[in-house]
């Protein structure tokens, strides 16, 4: 990719990647409202044990990371269905230094490539009702509003 952007699949099997991920996430999630809108369930102060515990225990998520010029500056997973009948997009983040410059346009972008290369024929998601920029970026894309989740998210949907 241009300006020495690349996306990249991680996974917290790898101890390496682990151990950066770690730390990248400590450092983003010292803001408690960074954390609040990227994983709601989640409470403050940020705990990697607990993050990896509530959604990365179970082998069914592909994690992607945007680095630019080596530097990790935006996260993405995808939660996959055994059915294949949709993907999941969850933990959407982008550095607040690099925000504002499309940059989570490239991390959608994977997620609704990688649905078509799989023939997985619609993206959910959730989304905080108040975060409107998220809202507007997921609406670029076609995703819809579809409902709202019993703790009160957003979910949208994207058919593809
Ligand atoms: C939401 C988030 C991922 C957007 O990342 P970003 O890289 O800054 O967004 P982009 O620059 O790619 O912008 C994508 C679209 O979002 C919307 N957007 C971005 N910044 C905006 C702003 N300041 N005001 C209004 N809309 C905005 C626009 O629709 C924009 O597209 P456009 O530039 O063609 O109009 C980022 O702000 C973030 O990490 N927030 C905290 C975590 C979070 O909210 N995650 C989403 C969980 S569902």
């Amino acid at each position: 990719m241009e300006n020495g952007i690349t996306i990249e699949q991680v996974s917290y099997k790898n101890a390496e990647q682990a151990r950066i991920l770690k730390a990248c996430l400590e450092i983003w999630f010292k803001n408690p409202k960074d954390l609040n809108l990227t994983a709601p369930k989640m409470t403050y102060p940020f705990h990697f044990n607990r993050w990896i515990a509530d959604s990365y225990s179970k082998d069914n998520t592909l994690t992607y990371i945007l680095k630019k010029d080596k530097w990790i500056i935006g996260y993405m997973s995808l939660q996959l269905q055994p059915k294949k009948d949709f993907i999941h997009l969850f933990h959407v983040f982008i550095d607040r230094s690099f925000r504002g410059k499309g940059f989570s346009k490239l991390l959608t972008q994977k997620a609704i490539s990688y649905a078509e290369e799989e023939n997985i024929p619609a993206i959910t998601l959730f989304v905080n009702p108040n975060n409107q920029l998220a809202i507007n970026l997921y609406e670029l894309f076609g995703f819809k509003k579809i409902g709202f989740s019993k703790t009160g998210s957003l979910k949208m949907k994207l058919e593809l």
